[in-house]
């Protein structure tokens, strides 16, 4: 069965919904999840449903190079097909990327709103729409070539928080899906 990596930095809802969506369809497994925050839910998460986690904090590391070094390494251990950035907070280098196959999750319609304050900025711009991005992890920040996109609806009625709630459900529905269907495809 293949194998997925997952880095995580905090909550961990992303996380949550590959694990629900593989114990029901079986078709990947995860074979480490990873963070760089010890603290970060989604540790826990990956703890309680049994799988192998790794902790590498950043800053037990003098640059963004040499972390980035530690971590091919340790994924290197756990031989995966594909690694599955899933708010995971760093910004990789080339060391990263030039190493690993990687993809990111987004929650704008990339190219527009890169960046840590995506959904904020897509509330406020006026649009009738926003969304989620899947794509591969490039030394462009949210700038890889684009997997797959979904759209979720700004109504009049919209808060910025019932906005992001309507982000997060469609990240997880997107997510494990597209995972699979990349391993599928032979990445
Ligand atoms: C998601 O909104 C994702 O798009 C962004 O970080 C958030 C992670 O959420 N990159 P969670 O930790 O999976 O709950």
């Amino acid at each position: 069965m293949k194998k997925i990596a997952v880095l995580v930095s905090g909550n961990g809802s992303n996380l949550e919904a590959i694990i629900r969506y593989i114990q029901v369809h079986q078709s990947y497994t995860i074979g480490c999840v990873i963070t760089n925050n010890s603290l970060s839910r989604g540790i826990l998460i990956a703890k309680e449903a049994g799988f192998a986690t790794e902790i590498l904090s950043h800053h037990d590391f003098s640059s963004r190079e040499e972390f980035d070094n530690g971590l091919v390494q340790l994924l290197q251990r756990y031989d995966v097909d594909l690694v599955v950035l899933a708010g995971f907070m760093r910004i990789v280098t080339s060391v990263f990327t030039q190493n690993v196959k990687a993809i990111n999750l987004h929650p704008s319609l990339l190219p527009l709103f890169k960046g840590k304050e995506a959904i904020k900025q897509s509330f406020e711009s006026g649009m009738k729409v926003g969304g989620v991005t899947i794509h591969y992890v490039t030394d462009e920040l949210d700038g890889g070539e684009i997997i797959a996109q979904a759209c979720v609806s700004i109504q009049k009625e919209d808060t910025l928080e019932s906005f992001t709630a309507k982000i997060h459900a469609c990240e997880h529905l997107l997510l494990p899906q597209t995972i699979e269907q990349l391993l599928q495809e032979n990445v």
